[in-house]
């Protein structure tokens, strides 16, 4: 098996750091910029967090590639890969709600190897690697027991652009509301996979997201012992398109949900 425990060590030192300047950017925040959706926000907090994050990344691995959500930097064709969301949960942030976190996954050959989303309000660091199950302030952490749809508490959110799909995503809600104890929008979805991850939810799903979004948090999940997939039960889709995480155990009932047939937009 191989050995990431560099790398992780290195991801959650960098996750506490940048978080540390989110704190203190948190209920001070003087810049926001709206991005394309006039929902979609950016500060000055999400900016310094990336500069934070790009720079060590770069400094220590010169020849590693970074994706991140905020700026467009060269694909160094690098077998390691940094996919990185600053700040998740901007909008939270922005409002003074401390459900927010930076994310950092690191992939080598396109398979996620590791993974740190920091909750730095809490002072909470959820991280895993391939392998080595999932784990909260050093404590491990697993998926609820919960066996069926009937008993579950759900997690989703919803993308800031208002199309058809996000018409018709209000419908999956309904019937997701309908058939469980719940369904919550917390507005973080790396958080959202953590939660799954420590057994707070059952089940996350989601659409539209981005790799930044879910790279971390999935691998989280799924060391802890989620299934995490596409809606369809197929692969997950890198690009964050649709995820489905769930405790494993009320995977099929949301799958059976998430392919109804007044759901094939969401395929094309
Ligand atoms: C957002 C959050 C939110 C999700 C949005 C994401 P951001 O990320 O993860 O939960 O519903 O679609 O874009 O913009 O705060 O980094
Ligand atoms: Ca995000
Ligand atoms: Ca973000």
């Amino acid at each position: 098996m191989s050995d990431y425990s560099q790398y992780l060590d290195f991801t959650k030192e960098i996750a506490f750091e940048s978080g540390k300047v989110l704190n203190n950017y948190f209920g001070n925040i003087k810049s926001i910029n709206k991005k394309t959706a006039s929902i979609d926000l950016v500060t000055e907090a999400d900016l310094h967090s990336e500069k934070i994050l790009i720079d060590k990344i770069q400094k220590k691995y010169p020849e590693h590639t970074i994706i991140t959500e905020e700026s467009d930097l060269k694909d160094k064709n690098s077998d390691f890969r940094w996919i990185v969301d600053p700040l998740d949960g901007t909008t939270n942030f922005v409002h003074n709600l401390p459900i927010f976190a930076v994310s950092i996954g690191l992939q080598y050959k396109q398979k996620t190897i590791l993974g740190a989303v920091y909750n730095p309000a809490a002072d909470k660091m959820f991280y895993a690697s391939i392998n080595n199950g999932a784990y909260l302030n050093e404590e491990i952490i697993n998926i609820s027991s919960s066996n069926t749809l009937n008993d579950s508490l759900i997690v989703t959110g919803f993308p800031y652009i208002h199309d058809k799909k996000w018409d018709i995503s209000f419908d999956i809600f309904k019937t997701v509301y309908s058939k469980t104890r719940g369904v919550r929008r917390l507005g973080a979805a790396a958080l959202d996979l953590c939660f799954v991850a420590m057994g707070r939810f059952e089940g996350f799903y989601e659409f539209n997201l981005k790799p930044w979004d879910i790279c971390a948090g999935s691998i989280i999940a799924k060391e802890a012992g989620a299934k995490v997939t596409d809606w369809n039960d197929k692969i997950l889709p890198f690009s964050g398109k649709r995820i489905l995480a769930t405790n494993g155990k009320i995977h099929n009932e949301m799958v059976n949900i998430l392919t109804s047939k007044e759901l094939d937009i969401f395929y094309n």
